[in-house]
């Protein structure tokens, strides 16, 4: 199963990380967003990334016009038929996801092997609604993809033993460090570090500091890149909350349940860094 095309849907912050670091490996990207203006904000996001890569002299300009230039962007779904590899980054709701792989399975070839970044739906029920299950994984990026070295490979209970190796190799292609998850909610990462974020909330509902010195003691007491707030207004409390919310469904274990705060910033807008406001203000 050689991979040469990647077909990338969304170009949202996720999916523009994502097409930005297959282009940066070499693979011939197509980007798909749902009209122009999305588009453009995304494949802007992706010039800027490698403008400020460039400007920090960690990109070199023939590196930046190489990536570009393996990259380009649509708004239909034509452009992908050729992908040996499609890579689903769009919104978390299960009928626009079974839409869209319909929609591709009309055009792609039948080898084509289709990948979800969904950070809490079901791999295997995705795989299910659509008409490859054994050619289906999960492919789990981080954010900010271009920056982060782990990828999380999921097996849907119908992936073959081929397309697992072949995605698994794909991720090492793009210099990521690809572990195995399993298909349960919040895969490895998220089952631990949710309970954590939602933790640092109930701990500050209950007085233990500020919102400050909880952040600084876990940054710098614990090495950690970012305090559990800082982090929270980074993911997004809104994610933070519809992860939670799934993890809880399915495991019922206090953990994971979103404390009262957590859903109440959400209902008020606060959903971090990209609303301008959430813990902390932008
Ligand atoms: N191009 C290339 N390199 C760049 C760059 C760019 N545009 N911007 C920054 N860099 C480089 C920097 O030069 C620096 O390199 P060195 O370490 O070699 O000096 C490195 O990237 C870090 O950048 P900065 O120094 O600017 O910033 P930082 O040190 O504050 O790190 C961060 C930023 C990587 C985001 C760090 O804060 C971090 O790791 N935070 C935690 C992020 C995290 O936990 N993400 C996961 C969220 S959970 C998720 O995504 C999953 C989900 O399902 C919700």
């Amino acid at each position: 199963m050689a991979i040469k095309t990647v077909g990338v849907l969304g170009c949202g912050l996720m999916g523009s990380g994502i097409a930005q670091v297959c282009a940066a490996a070499g693979y011939t990207t197509v980007v798909r967003e749902v009209d122009d203006i999305a588009l453009a904000r995304g494949v802007g996001r992706i010039k800027k990334f490698l403008d400020d890569g460039v400007a920090k002299g960690k990109v070199e300009v023939a590196a930046r016009e190489q990536t570009l230039g393996n990259l380009s962007g649509t708004t239909n779904f034509d452009a992908l038929k050729d992908c040996d590899l499609i890579i689903e980054a769009i919104i978390e709701n299960l009928d626009d996801k079974r839409q869209t792989y319909g929609s591709l399975e009309k055009i792609v070839k039948p080898s084509t092997i289709f990948v979800s970044n969904t950070s809490s739906l079901c791999i295997t029920e995705l795989a299910a609604t659509s008409s490859r299950p054994d050619r289906f994984g999960g492919l789990h990026f981080f954010n900010p993809v271009p920056l982060m070295k782990l990828v999380e490979v999921i097996r849907a209970l119908t992936t073959s033993d081929e397309t697992y190796q072949a995605v698994f190799s794909f991720a090492q292609s793009l210099g990521k460090e690809p572990i195995t998850a399993p298909d349960r909610p919040g895969f490895i990462v998220n089952r631990l570090l949710v309970p954590y974020l939602l933790d640092a909330i109930r701990a500050y509902e209950n007085g233990l500091g500020t919102l400050e010195d909880i952040d600084q003691g876990m940054k710098l007491g614990c090495g950690y890149p970012m305090g559990p707030f800082t982090l929270l207004d980074f993911v997004g409390l809104d994610t933070t909350y519809y992860i939670a919310n799934i993890m809880f469904e399915e495991f019922r274990e206090p953990a994971y349940a979103p404390p009262p705060l957590l859903k109440r910033m959400v209902l008020a807008g606060r959903h971090g860094r990209k609303s301008g406001q959430g813990f902390y203000k932008y």
